[in-house]
């Protein structure tokens, strides 16, 4: 029988081994790519498992020095800060005083990493106000766009003093980012680094967030993140996050927005992040679990999809124990 095929083009020549294959890949992973982001938690004398992310926890500020340390030992590129006061008010009072968790939490990781890796802080009121929104609320109950701007000028200044060097604005009010860079510039902060969230979806796939946080949110926050169904809008705001100072900015959730992640990361002038968010880390762990899917070979390629879409760097709740497999896999 003659070959049917004529045999010239033959793409799986460049599939045909696993040295061939390691040759020709396009999309590389490595530790630095990588942040873990980290809950604190006032007032618990032992980590506290949160039920609906199994494998996460809330740390103590004593558990967080071993975070830390992981984190800096996996090569990992950062750790991004989270905190949950125990006290909560309308404004947040405790985002900005410097004996706040959150600031207190930047003090103990900045020392832990020691220059090892960029500690990074969420900048928002949600985990410190007591109605749960990202903002201060009007009389009437709307989130204050502007009444909000002067809590994260001071908000950054506490982080700031703390030792972030890098703040993650993830609160969604216009103007964030050029009010909170000229409040860091004024008092001399001009290196703490500023990362916009700038296309932040309002999305289910925060669900087990805000068990992790503790949130007392009624209701949603879709005045101020974006509408799922919108891409062209994350261009914009990305344009205007840019134009405002942001040295990183971010797409959020991830693996759902793969399409706007790639859009941004065709045209943003600065390095792009992406968010593999709670509820992205849940579902791949309880089908794993299930045994529906290869948990390992399934975090794996769901990390490597954000990052050929485009993502400089890629927050995830398996930072290092995916950077401990990338080691061990170079070796
Ligand atoms: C707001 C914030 C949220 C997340 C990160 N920063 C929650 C929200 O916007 O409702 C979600 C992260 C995740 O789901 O992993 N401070």
């Amino acid at each position: 029988m003659t070959n049917p095929n004529p045999g010239r083009i033959r793409p799986r020549r460049l599939r045909a081994s696993a040295a061939m294959r390691r040759l020709t890949s396009e999309t590389d992973l490595h530790p630095r790519r990588l942040v873990l982001p980290v809950f604190v938690r006032e007032g618990l004398t032992e980590p506290r498992p949160i039920p609906s992310m199994p494998g996460v926890v809330q740390h103590t500020l004593e558990s967080l020095k071993g975070a830390v340390d992981g984190a800096v030992g996996a090569g990992l590129g950062g750790v991004m800060l989270f905190a949950v006061p125990e006290v909560r008010d309308a404004t947040g009072t405790q985002a900005t005083s410097s004996d706040g968790i959150l600031n207190r939490a930047i003090a103990v990781a900045t020392a832990q990493a020691a220059g090892g890796l960029v500690v990074q802080a969420d900048l928002c009121l949600d985990e410190f106000t007591d109605h749960g929104h990202c903002g201060v609320l009007t009389p009437d109950g709307r989130v204050d766009n502007d009444a909000t701007l002067v809590r994260y000028a001071d908000m950054a200044l506490a982080q700031a003093a703390a030792g972030a060097d890098l703040v993650g604005l993830s609160g969604m009010m216009d103007g964030q980012v050029g009010v909170v860079r000229d409040a860091l510039d004024g008092a001399g902060y001009d290196e703490v680094a500023v990362l916009a969230y700038a296309a932040k979806y309002a999305s289910a796939f925060y669900g087990p967030f805000r068990d992790a946080v503790e949130s007392q949110l009624q209701g949603d926050r879709r005045t101020y993140q974006l509408d799922p169904a919108n891409r062209r809008e994350a261009a914009r705001e990305v344009a205007i996050d840019v134009a405002e100072g942001a040295d990183i900015v971010m797409v959020k959730p991830a693996m759902s927005y793969l399409d706007v992640l790639a859009d941004v990361a065709a045209t943003s002038p600065v390095p792009v992040a992406a968010y593999a968010v709670s509820g992205e880390y849940a579902m791949l762990e309880a089908a794993a679990a299930a045994g529906w899917i290869e948990r390992e070979r399934a975090i794996y390629e769901s990390v490597l999809s954000i990052r050929r879409a485009g993502a400089d760097h890629v927050l995830t709740y398996h930072a290092t124990e995916l950077a401990g497999w990338l080691a061990e896999e170079s070796r």
